[in-house]
């Protein structure tokens, strides 16, 4: 076996609806890949900063951030920091990132800012996963995303109008392919806060399958209590509680995902 690590994998975690549990995939599948021996940094991309409060990162400790690094060209690995959880660090985010759509402006290459900056981290290969939690809406932090990834993860959630705004969506990625980054590829859709006594979430889960088929992960997310509690506590739902429903399907998610990356790699030869 060669010593030489795998290259980096670069996933960005869109969907331009609020609330389907973008960023509360992104913590847990970061932990959970953590947790199957991947070494992870999970970029926050929402000027919300869900996800550096979720993973316990106070604003006062987030000295330097994504702002810094798409604007004021800081190191990308300058502006990571370490997170509780060994082999998981984050790039955090504050509001002031909001501020980047209107300041890149018609800035040469404002679309390749994400991707220029992940460049030395890519050839780094300090970690095998990136992870980006993207803002609710197709904006320019969103296509800096999916312009930096090798492959997009989307969160459904198993609601009534699941599949509304995905045409959209699928374009603008499509969009993204045709110019900016063509080998950008759909890593899964994972359905998100399954209820499954709740008919309307079957019925939603099975009108996705119909449509999305083999790119529907098996592995569908519960909704579950622990899940929407553990922010508050700062911390990833799979330390909160590793051994409730929710945590679980985040570790069997990893699992999926892992094994996705597998057989791309062998049919990569
Ligand atoms: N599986 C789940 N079970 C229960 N609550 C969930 C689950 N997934 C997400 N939530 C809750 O739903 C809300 C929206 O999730 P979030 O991940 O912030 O969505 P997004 O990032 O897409 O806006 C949050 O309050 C979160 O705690
Ligand atoms: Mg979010």
């Amino acid at each position: 076996m060669s010593a030489e690590p795998k290259p980096t994998r670069v996933l960005a975690v869109a969907n331009q609806k609020g609330g389907v549990g973008k960023t509360t995939t992104a913590i847990n599948l970061a932990t959970a890949l953590l947790a199957v021996g991947e070494r992870v940094l999970l970029v926050d991309a929402d000027p919300q900063g869900n996800a550096s409060t979720g993973l316990g990162v106070s604003r006062a400790l987030r000295r330097k951030t994504l702002y810094d690094v798409l604007m004021d060209n800081l190191p990308a690995t300058e502006a990571a920091i370490a997170t509780t959880l060994p082999g998981l660090d984050l790039l955090p985010a504050e509001p002031d990132l909001s501020g980047v759509e209107v300041e890149l402006g018609q800035t040469p290459r404002r679309s390749y800012r994400l991707r220029d900056a992940l460049a030395p981290i890519r050839a780094a290969r300090t970690y095998n996963y990136v992870l980006i939690d993207c803002p609710p809406a197709l904006s320019l932090l969103t296509v800096n995303a999916m312009t930096a990834s090798d492959a997009v993860l989307v969160p459904l959630q198993c609601e009534f109008f699941a599949l509304e705004g995905l045409t959209q969506l699928m374009r603008t990625i499509e969009l993204v392919r045709g110019s900016l980054n063509p080998t950008l590829e759909i890593q899964g859709v994972v359905l998100t806060m399954y209820d499954r006594r709740n008919s309307l979430s079957s019925q939603v889960a099975q009108d996705v399958r119909a449509h999305f088929g083999e790119l529907v992960y098996e592995t569908q997310i519960p909704r579950n209590v622990r899940i929407s509690e553990a922010p508050s506590f700062g911390k990833p739902a799979l330390i909160y509680d590793l051994k409730c429903a929710g945590s679980q399907a985040y570790v069997q998610l990893a699992r999926e995902l892992v094994g996705r990356e597998r057989a791309r790699l062998r049919a990569a030869g």
